[in-house]
Formats: C-alpha cells, structure tokens, sequence
C-alpha cells in the first residue's frame, strides 16, 4: 500500500502520513496518541500510547516546496528523558521554538502526582527540566493543551487515574516560568480526550471529547477567552454532528476550525463516522456554524481516531492513530 499519499479535496489538501516503509532517512513504526507540534517546516511527534515508543521524538521535514509525498523526509532526534504518553505538547520559549511536554512521567518512568514540564530546544536538540514557580498543577492525561504563539501554553481537562478530573484552566508562561490558574468560573463539565483550538482572537475553543456525566454534543463548544480570562458556552448552528472523541482539530487560515476522525464507541456505525469524518466549524459567522464536508478523491483516507494533525498553509498532515475500521495501527 501506498504509505503516504496526497488526498486532494475541493477546498483544502489533506495529507495522510501511513507507517513509511521506504523513508529515505528512517522509518518510524506506527503508533497512536502520540501528541505533534509544528516548529519551522519540521513536524515533530513525542511518544506513543505504544510503550516500545513512548519516549521517540522523531520528526518530518514538510518543507512544502520539496515535500515528496511518496518519499516523505523522517528523522530521529534525541529520545525524550521521560516516558510521553495521552499528554500533551506546546511551543513556548521567548523565541518560539522550544517545545514544552506537560508530562506526568518521571525520568525513571514513575507516575507524577503533579505536571512535569520537560522542554525540548529545537536549535540545540537538547532536552531540558525547567524549575517553573507557582502552583504546580495536578498531574493528568487525555488533555490537549493548546499555546497562544506568544509564550503561554493554556492546559484544560483530563483526569488523573483513579478519580480525579478538572474543571479549571491553568496557564504555564514559558517567558517567566510560572504557573497560574486561570478562571473556574462557569467552566464546563470536566472531559477528556477533546479537540481545542486557539483562535487568532484569543479563543480557546474546546469540541467534543469524553465525559463521565452526560453527553457531549458538538454544537455545544465552551469557550474560554484568554483576553479575559472567562468563560462562556457557544451553541453552533449548521450540520449535526455525532458526538466524538480523539478526534483532532486544527485552523485553517481562513478561519475554519477543521476536525478529522474520532470515534464514539457506543454511538455511530462506520460508515457512519466515515460519512462524518471532516467536518469544519466557520468561525467567521455568529453563532459559529458547523458543516460537514465530502471527501472528494481517489484516495479517501479511512476514520482514524487517536492520531494528530497540523496545518502547514492550507494542507493538513494527520499522522498515525488507529484505523476504526479493523482497529489497526498506522
Ligand atoms: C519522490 O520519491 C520517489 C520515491 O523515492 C521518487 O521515485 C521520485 O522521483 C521522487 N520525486 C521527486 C519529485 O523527487
Ligand atoms: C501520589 O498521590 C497518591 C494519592 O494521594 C499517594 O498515595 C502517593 O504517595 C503520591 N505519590 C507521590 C510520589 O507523592
Ligand atoms: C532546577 O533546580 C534544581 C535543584 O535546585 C537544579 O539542580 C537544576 O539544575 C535546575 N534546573 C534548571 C534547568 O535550571
Ligand atoms: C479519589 O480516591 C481517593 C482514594 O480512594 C480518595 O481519597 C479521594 O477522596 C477520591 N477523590 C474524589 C474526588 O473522589
Ligand atoms: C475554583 O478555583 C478557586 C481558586 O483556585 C478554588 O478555591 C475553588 O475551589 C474552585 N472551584 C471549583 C468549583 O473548582
Ligand atoms: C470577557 O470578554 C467578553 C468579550 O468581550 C465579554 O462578553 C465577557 O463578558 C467578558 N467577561 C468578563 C468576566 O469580563
């Protein structure tokens, strides 16, 4: 099978990373929740819900203008000091290019009870463990935390095995090394394995996801405003879509908040939430209004659930994650 092929649709690129098997530098197994982080043209993922590679940091050259989707460009670089798994990575740093992982591991692969920041220096390729002030912030896994560009990495969500989960946002200023709470007020139920995305304006936007107490419904998306520090509910309007989770979800420069994948175990068939696979949210319009959008190609990717994505212009590269289908890796 074609490992990596270009899937072309009316409106934007997408470009599905398959298991390389011919990568002219390296070929990285698959794996699934890893979490991925864009710095310059190189694609970086951390770890794998896959222990053999929980501390991999390998990344893709994406380079648009020499990108060769059949001979994709793999490197590996220096291993993470802790195992890396349904956590979440940022890009901090004063010159936006040191990557922070909000783990819960030690370096001896012990559980944390509270965040351990590990920050990966792209210039140098050296890992490092900064002494953050503040209160540190309970430990926790299936969050995605999201960074506002400008050096404050905004972390909601997950829990922390046996019971624990949470509500309020917490905020790591990679400039002055500190964390902060931001607000719990009105905040919405707690949830894991969601999709968040920082918008241009200072929105957070948090759709779908897991939670113990009741359905989450993707029209309702809570927002949380960082200009403010408040937070608010949004009802969107447009297309129904099913509830889902580990799906992903990335900007377009436009203003579209593109989701891909994701699964609900107990709701939709597969075919189902293939028919539901993209999906975007127009952020440009009050309310914001979801629709659902055809797959148009040779290549229909199939739905995937626990993988990543990132926007480079306007192509989106979704790498890895399960195959909902027959529960295969990629
Ligand atoms: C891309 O890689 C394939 C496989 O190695 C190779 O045959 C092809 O010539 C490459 N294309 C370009 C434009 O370099
Ligand atoms: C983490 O918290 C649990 C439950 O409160 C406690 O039993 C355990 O000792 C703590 N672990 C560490 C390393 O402090
Ligand atoms: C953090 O503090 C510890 C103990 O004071 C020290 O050994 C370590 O070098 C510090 N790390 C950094 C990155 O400054
Ligand atoms: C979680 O479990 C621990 C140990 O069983 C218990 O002490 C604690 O109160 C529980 N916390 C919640 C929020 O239920
Ligand atoms: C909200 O945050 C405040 C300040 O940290 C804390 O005292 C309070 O218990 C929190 N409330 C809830 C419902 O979590
Ligand atoms: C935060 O800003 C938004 C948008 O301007 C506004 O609607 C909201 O009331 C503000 N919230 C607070 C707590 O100031």
């Amino acid at each position: 099978m074609n490992f990596f092929e270009n899937y072309i649709f009316r409106w934007l690129s997408i470009i599905l990373v398959w298991t390389a098997v011919d990568a002219n530098v390296f070929t990285p197994p698959g794996r699934f929740r890893q979490s991925s982080v864009l710095v310059g043209n190189k694609l970086h993922f951390f770890g794998s819900q896959n222990l053999a590679q929980i501390r991999d940091n390998i990344y893709l050259d994406v380079t648009l203008s020499t990108l060769n989707t059949t001979n994709p460009s793999w490197f590996m670089s220096e291993s993470i000091p802790a195992g890396f798994a349904l956590a979440s990575a940022c890009i901090g740093g004063p010159n936006k290019n040191t990557i922070y992982l909000l783990d819960r591991f030690t370096t001896n692969d012990d559980f944390s009870n509270y965040t351990i920041v590990y920050a990966f220096d792209t210039v140098t390729a050296t890992w490092s463990t900064p002494n953050i002030s503040g209160q540190i912030p309970i430990s926790r896994q299936q969050f995605q935390a999201v960074d506002d560009t400008n050096g404050k990495i905004y972390m909601f969500g997950g829990f922390k095995y046996p019971n624990a989960s949470f509500d309020a946002i917490q905020i790591l200023d990679t400039l002055s090394l500190t964390w902060t709470q931001g607000s719990n007020v009105s905040a919405p139920t707690q949830r894991v394995d969601f999709a968040a995305t920082f918008l241009n304006n200072g929105l957070i936007l948090y759709m779908g996801g897991f939670s113990g107490v009741g359905t989450i419904y993707m029209s309702e998306i809570p927002i949380y405003n960082t200009n403010n520090n408040s937070w608010s509910t949004t009802i969107a309007t447009g297309d129904t879509l099913y509830s889902r989770s580990c799906h992903t979800a990335v900007l377009s420069p436009d203003g579209y908040v593109v989701i891909y994948g994701g699964g609900n175990p107990s709701g939709p068939t597969y075919q189902e939430n293939q028919d539901q696979n993209l999906a975007v949210l127009d952020t440009t319009v009050s309310p914001y209004q979801w629709s659902i959008k055809p797959m148009i190609g040779d290549n229909i990717p199939p739905t995937i659930a626990y993988h990543s994505a990132e926007i480079i212009e306007n192509i989106m590269i979704i790498a890895f994650g399960v195959m909902i289908a027959d529960d295969s890796f990629f």
